[in-house]
């Protein structure tokens, strides 16, 4: 009877994992508000810059987006010629919003990368208003962004649940806050992705980084700014001929998840990789203890917790974890595996209180 028990709970549970994110999805209304915006912003842009475009990037393209979430947006300009300074093209862009929309606009041409931010107040018509910030000539972050959604098409049901959970679950537990010394959405999307890929076995997911194209490419071809970008897109081919032998539920895959990365991932020498696996922090020089001479009191807590970049290899997109925080993260996967392994009557309980 447990055995069957243990069969049930798994299906309740990952039944009431798709009933929860279900209406957490953003509507279409809500999708073509933020296309109107986009469009709008673009033409304005382009009465500065006619070569610019506007391009969405983040969660508004990867599937993982959610009810209310900002949008991103990246200007990037094709006339490379003609193009005015970064910094510069903030300061009138941020100017120009100001005085056309009724955007409150803070442009910060100083930033490490310089953004735009815009934020539209609630209004009847748009109860959450609007978040939006516009970064300049950003197309990794595109390519990222494809990367993804390119995952998330491989197994949808599967894969897109548990990141849209992780990244409501993360927002409640307040443990997605870059600022605040935690992770952001895409460092936890990153880590479901190396879940699925390299730490399942058999996997989930393909590596598609390492599967060869289906003709020869052009070292050209595979290279933006600098950077390997190639990884296999064709999701037709992909449907066709990628089967997982991996039949685990949503369920099964999400406690084995927070499992993982509350007792067996080793945080302190290991890095996350999308592309490579198990990666040490020795072989990519990120070490906790860089920079301890004191230029910067904050350079050891940079290398906590380490998760490469896909493309931007050399970029711990987990920079920003603190000590505290990473110590928080890990008692919060802690907690939700004592949660979801305690097996309440009902699932959906469980999923409520793992929000709270
Ligand atoms: N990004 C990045 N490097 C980071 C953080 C983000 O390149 N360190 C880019 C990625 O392209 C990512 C996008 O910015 O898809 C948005 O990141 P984030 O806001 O963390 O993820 P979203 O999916 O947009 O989540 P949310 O709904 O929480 O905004
Ligand atoms: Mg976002």
């Amino acid at each position: 009877p447990h055995a069957l028990s243990t069969r049930q709970y798994l299906t309740d549970l990952s039944t009431s994992l798709f009933s929860f994110v279900l209406p957490l999805l953003p509507t279409a209304e809500e999708l073509a508000t933020k296309e109107e915006v986009r469009v709008l912003i673009e033409r304005l842009i382009k009465t500065i810059e006619p070569s610019s475009r506007l391009a969405s990037f983040g969660s508004s393209c990867n599937s993982f987006g959610l009810r209310n979430s900002d949008m991103d947006l990246v200007c990037l300009i094709d006339n490379k010629e003609a193009a005015l300074h970064a910094s510069d093209l903030v300061a009138m862009i941020g100017d120009l919003l100001e005085r056309e929309t009724n955007f409150e606009v803070k442009p910060l041409p100083k930033a490490r990368i310089p953004i735009i931010k815009l934020t539209l107040q609630p209004s009847p018509g748009l109860p959450y208003g609007i978040a939006c910030d516009i970064g300049f000539e950003n197309r990794l972050a595109l390519e990222n962004t494809r990367l993804l959604l390119t995952y998330a098409t491989i197994d949808p049901a599967r894969i897109r649940t548990l990141v849209l959970f992780l990244k409501v679950w993360s927002k409640r537990r307040k443990i997605n806050s870059p600022y605040k010394g935690t992770l952001s959405s895409y460092g936890y999307t990153l880590m479901v992705i190396f879940y699925l890929v390299h730490v399942k076995n058999p996997p989930v997911l393909p590596n598609l980084q390492r599967i060869a194209p289906l003709r020869p490419m052009t070292k050209e071809e595979m290279t933006l700014e600098g950077r390997d970008v190639w990884f296999f897109d064709d999701t037709e081919t992909l449907r066709k001929e990628w089967s997982s032998a991996n039949f685990e539920s949503v369920g099964e895959l999400l406690i084995d998840f927070f499992r993982y990365f509350s007792h067996d991932f080793q945080y302190n020498n290991t890095v996350i990789s999308i592309r490579a696996g198990h990666l040490t922090k020795e072989s990519k020089g990120w070490m906790n203890d860089i920079d301890v001479g004191g230029l910067n009191e904050n350079a050891r807590d940079r290398n906590r917790l380490c998760i490469e970049d896909p493309f931007e290899t050399p970029y711990n997109v987990a920079r920003t974890v603190t000590k505290d925080g990473l110590y928080t993260i890990r008692g919060e996967f802690m907690r939700a595996t004592r949660i979801l392994t305690a097996r309440p009557e009902r699932a959906v309980l469980a999923l409520a209180e793992l929000c709270i």
